[in-house]
């Protein structure tokens, strides 16, 4: 089997080397701009390809005949997305040339955020209230009848601004003057005050065969906007919140139409009333160490596993192995340190750490969930006060 991995930006090196251990020709499709930059992992990687790109993206209509011309001499089997950014180009790529996994239709409920939303209120999920940013009539009713806050937020990241919170109406006409002809690019929704969750799961012939629950210690918008120490840990299996967030995931996964892949998708619970909403979805595995995080917990690595689905493909047959039942917790920061010493925290439970140029971050991980949230919050404090840095946040989506 033939497989083509597309990389804009330089991730999924495990999804590689799987590819390769399970057998696969492993093709590999990334940005000229890396090129001599970044370290693939070369030895389980059969050729690689440049694509001229423009701050790490590719013209449509150029990797198309670009591909085409690669497949006149490869036989293509499979096209799959490292990045969240080649997510489309690999779904119109397999249209093109007409190869199975999810077309254009499937991947944008995993890609646009009010695609998402509208598919998934149509299915009887419960999301934020929201509308479109297109017609003004609509606008108006919508900050009518829905009360304040809101948030005004890229329908994909592709955005010149980031979400941006609007407390009332006189806020957002200025706000979307601002975007000019961008602004249908936008959606308008109702802010949910509450705790924010991530589960993160592997579907394989439209079954989840693996979720786990996890919750952010604080909203990634208030770390972001605000600073702070970004954490995250695995929720107690058996907890009433883990529960109804895995089966919440698997109705999501359902609505939006999930072949095979993985999956990482956010809620949040609402803090009025204790609902869980629908916040959004995406068709890779989750950023910010989240798969070093679940690995840690259940020894489980999403990028090895996704490769493992991606070839057993439609003849189903992916079993995912038996996952450990240990809990783990994560902490990133960035450091007022070029290269910050973590070197004196070495509790037994540290089990991974972060080496990145003004960052520092931690792994946790124990059989006993209390012992990894003690440990993170003491951690908290002490990055607080050791490594931790305030930078504004860029005009740019977070992640
Ligand atoms: N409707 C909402 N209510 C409350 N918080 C929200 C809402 N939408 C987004 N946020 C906050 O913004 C963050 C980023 O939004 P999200 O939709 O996950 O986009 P992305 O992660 O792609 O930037 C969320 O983690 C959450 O903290
Ligand atoms: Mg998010």
């Amino acid at each position: 089997m033939t497989i083509l991995c597309l990389a804009s930006y330089e991730k999924g090196h495990e999804f590689l080397r799987e590819a390769k251990r399970q057998g696969c020709r492993v093709l590999l499709l990334t940005s000229l701009s890396l090129q001599g930059k970044a370290e693939w992992p070369a030895a389980h990687i059969d050729e690689i390809f440049y694509m001229p790109d423009q701050d790490h993206a590719w013209n449509r209509a150029d990797t198309i005949k670009a591909v085409s011309y690669l497949a006149r001499t490869r036989a293509i089997d499979r096209i799959v997305a490292l990045d969240d950014f080649d997510v489309e180009m690999a779904a119109a790529l397999r249209e093109h040339l007409r190869l199975p996994g999810m077309g254009e239709t499937t991947v944008r409920h995993f890609r646009d955020k009010l695609a998402m939303r509208m598919r998934a209120r149509e299915a009887g999920i419960n999301v934020p209230d929201f509308v479109p940013v297109v017609n003004y009539e609509g606008l108006r009713r919508f900050m009518e009848s829905t009360p304040a806050p809101w948030v005004l937020k890229p329908r994909s990241m592709a955005g010149a601004i980031g979400i941006k919170k609007i407390h009332q109406a006189d806020e957002l006409w200025p706000a979307i003057e601002f975007l000019g002809d961008m602004q249908s690019f936008y959606l308008l929704e109702q802010f949910i005050a509450g705790d924010i969750f991530h589960v993160d799961c592997i579907v394989s012939e439209k079954q989840v065969v693996f979720a786990i629950a996890s919750g952010y210690g604080r909203p990634p918008m208030e770390v972001s906007h605000a600073g702070g120490i970004f954490t995250t840990g695995i929720l107690q299996r058996e907890s009433d919140d883990a529960l109804r967030l895995v089966a919440e995931n698997q109705r999501v996964m359902a609505a939006l139409g999930m072949v095979r892949g993985v999956s990482h998708t956010e809620f949040i619970k609402a803090r009025a009333d204790g609902r869980i909403h629908f916040l959004e979805t995406s068709a890779r595995v989750g950023g910010a160490h989240i798969v070093e995080l679940v690995e840690a917990a259940t020894g489980l690595n999403l990028w090895a596993e996704w490769a493992k689905v991606e070839v057993a493909g439609a003849d189903g047959g992916y079993r995912p192995p038996v996952p450990n039942q240990d809990y783990a917790g994560l902490l990133i920061s960035l450091a007022r340190q070029e290269h910050p010493d973590t070197s004196a925290y070495n509790d037994a439970e540290i089990v991974w750490r972060l080496a990145q140029r003004h960052h520092a971050g931690l792994i946790v991980k124990s059989p006993s969930s209390e012992r990894v949230r003690e440990l993170l919050a003491a951690y908290e404090r002490r990055f607080a006060e050791d490594f931790y840095a305030y930078q504004p946040p860029r005009d740019k989506p977070s992640q």
